[in-house]
């Protein structure tokens, strides 16, 4: 288990490293997409001026930016992320912001000399192999009165927009997800989210769903934007079907589309996204 952990993480990194800087581009700065629950986590997480908070898996830091306006000069606000490129966008982008710091730490290993107020982790849980010891390592940075607020894609049925690709993606290239692989949507529902928060102890839990709507464009716009912002790994596996599996492949994922496809050929999916708050204690 450790060895198939250890090498799923490497490769994730990687992955993350080359898609940071597209993901920021095409969701994160413009808050689009998943990105309209930010807004939602925020404001279930009722940060204060003074609170100190961290981040985790802060990707490009658009959340942890977000935090930062709420605490205010007085408080200060910490993101962690194992992908170096995403830390660099970070920094970069938050370069006069004093009480902002990024560092390149893993979710399940890190440790602060401060206890936090507020932790916070979007979109991200679900990458973690080992998701308990990363919620047992934030229990144990959080103050005795502190909370959490975590944010994960809902199930996938629910989101369309992945399951549309990659339902048909594991059926015509059986080696697309490696094995080793955490399944990404085993959080999506909420008893799932729910029990494995009360297992790393935390309690007052409350889990939030949240249906957003995403317009990927019109078919042709969204099988060609999900190509171009994939990693490179997939990207090849995908090229290297025989042009009549690809045209196959390419056909069932439209036809999975059909039901979501506007008169005018506009596709809009709903985004089904699970907010769940809890307290140290
Ligand atoms: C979907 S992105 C979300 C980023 C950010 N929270 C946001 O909403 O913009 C997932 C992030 O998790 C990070 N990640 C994956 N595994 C991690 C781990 N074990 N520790 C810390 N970060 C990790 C990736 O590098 C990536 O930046």
């Amino acid at each position: 288990m450790k060895v198939i952990n250890s090498e799923y993480k490497k490769r994730n990194m990687k992955i993350w490293n080359e898609v940071a800087p597209r993901y920021h581009k095409r969701w994160a700065s413009v808050n689009k997409g998943p990105f309209q629950s930010t807004k939602k986590l925020i404001e279930l997480m009722k940060i204060n001026e003074k609170n100190l908070v961290l981040d985790v898996a802060c990707g490009t830091g658009v959340v942890t930016k977000q935090i930062q306006k709420k605490v205010g000069k007085s408080g200060q606000v910490v993101g962690i992320d194992t992908s170096t490129t995403a830390i660099k966008i970070a920094k970069k982008e938050n370069k006069k912001n004093k009480n902002l710091d990024f560092l390149n730490a893993d979710a399940e290993n890190f440790s602060f000399s401060k206890k936090f107020d507020i932790v916070t982790c979007q979109y991200a849980l679900f990458f973690f192999p080992n998701a308990q010891k990363a919620l047992k390592n934030i229990k144990n940075n959080l103050k005795k009165s502190g909370s959490i607020g975590i944010s994960v894609h809902g199930s996938n049925e629910n989101v369309p927009f992945f399951s549309s690709i990659l339902d048909s993606a594991t059926k015509y290239i059986p080696d697309y997800i490696p094995p080793g692989t955490p399944n990404l949507d085993r959080f999506g529902t909420k008893s799932a989210l729910k029990i494995e928060v009360r297992k790393a102890g935390f309690s007052n839990i409350v889990t939030k769903e949240f249906i957003f709507k995403y317009s990927p464009g019109k078919f042709e716009d969204y099988w060609k934007n999900y190509i171009k912002y994939i990693a490179k790994p997939l990207k090849e596996k995908l090229n290297a079907l025989e042009y009549s599996k690809r045209k196959e492949f390419k056909n069932s994922v439209k036809e999975k589309t059909l039901q979501y496809t506007k008169r005018n050929g506009d596709i809009i999916f709903p985004w089904q996204v699970l907010i769940l708050t809890a307290k140290n204690n």
